[in-house]
């Protein structure tokens, strides 16, 4: 699945930034691993798509794929390991957590598990949430380059927000070529159809998203009827479902003058004269950065006695899209 052919491309975009489309040799395979450890995107094969990956432990890492693909929300991701023992260190595996990864990994399969308590995976990366979406590539490039990378892959398909998945380096190319992503072309994904996710954090499976392993082939291996993932009387989205981190408090956006006794959620180099808690998300008014320390922001100020949150404006351009996004539904009223 590694080709030999020595096509290369290295385009600097009318941007100034520098985007290189490779094959997937031993050698490239290396560079796009040291890319990942310093922060870098790279796009790579897997048996179902083509995924977008970041070092999933670097928020900032993981604020560029969101910045790259244009995604307008901030949806948890799927991170890859190269094995069973490799995930062990960031989820708690039930007995039937166990027997799906024992079946299916390498494979489509992807697991929601509970994050262990120390797990080094960003934030931003799970959208906040005590869970953590896993998933074991077959495909042989992504094995080599996760094995290399030695870290967590976040990864969601490398296409831009509502286009479809690329099963092609051509399709990344085409939609991320703009972007200073390192493509390594594996050839076309076999696939073609994303990995089935199963929240196997409860006592029996729930499907998530339908993909290329069956319900039939789930309830096959674990002998339990799998549930599916439904709110009312449509089906829960994964990324909306109700174990979303909300926080406690509630939020004032948009707000210049704090009030006493409220926290303070700041952005940018000028900041009003506040007293009681305040983080800001960013002294500099980097957008990456904030979104990269948002969700951990959050619980910080949410776990002091503080009743109400004020958040400083934060600009809708780029990823401030996603960020206001968040802040929207996190100070809308709730009640269920
Ligand atoms: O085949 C695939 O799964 C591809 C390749 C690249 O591996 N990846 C992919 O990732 O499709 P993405 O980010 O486009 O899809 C992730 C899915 C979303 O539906 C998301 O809501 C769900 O997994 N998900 C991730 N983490 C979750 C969590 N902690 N709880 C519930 N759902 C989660
Ligand atoms: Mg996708």
């Amino acid at each position: 699945m590694r080709p030999t052919a020595p096509r290369a491309s290295a385009a600097r975009t009318p941007t100034g930034r520098c985007m290189t489309l490779v094959p997937a040799t031993d050698s490239n395979i290396t560079r796009a691993a040291n890319a990942l450890r310093d922060g870098g995107l790279v796009a790579f094969p897997t048996e179902t798509v083509y995924g977008l990956g970041a070092d999933a432990t670097n928020g900032e890492a993981v604020a560029a794929i969101f910045e790259a693909k244009n995604r307008p929300r901030f949806n948890p991701l799927i991170v890859h390991v190269g094995n069973l023992e490799a995930a062990r260190k960031y989820a708690r595996f039930s007995g039937m957590a166990e027997q799906l990864a024992q079946a299916f990994w390498p494979g489509a399969l992807t697991l929601v598990l509970p994050k262990l308590p120390d797990c080094p995976i960003a934030e931003l990366t799970t959208a906040g949430l005590d869970t953590v979406a896993l998933r074991a590539p077959a495909h042989p490039v992504a094995q080599a380059l996760l094995e290399a990378a030695n870290v967590p892959v976040a990864a969601p398909s490398a296409n831009r927000s509502g286009h479809v998945s690329p099963t092609l380096a051509a399709h990344v190319e085409a939609d991320l070529g703009q972007r200073p992503v390192f493509i390594l072309d594996g050839g076309p994904a076999p696939l073609g159809l994303e990995s089935t996710v199963v929240d196997a954090s409860q006592q029996s499976p729930i499907l998530l998203r339908p993909g290329a392993i069956t319900r039939a082939e789930i309830e096959a291996v674990t002998g339990i009827s799998v549930g599916d993932a439904i709110t009312g009387e449509r089906p829960a989205s994964p990324g909306q479902l109700a174990s979303h981190y909300a926080p406690r408090a509630s939020l004032r956006l948009d707000v210049t003058n704090p009030r006493d006794g409220e926290a303070l959620l700041a952005f940018g180099p000028e900041t009003p004269a506040h007293k009681g808690p305040c983080i800001n998300l960013s002294g500099t008014g980097n957008l990456r950065e904030a979104a990269a320390r948002l969700f951990a922001a959050l619980r910080e100020l949410d776990a002091s006695e503080t009743q109400k949150i004020a958040v400083m404006p934060i600009p809708a351009e780029g990823l401030g899209e996603a960020i206001n996004d968040r802040l929207k539904r996190a100070a809308a009223p709730r009640g269920d």
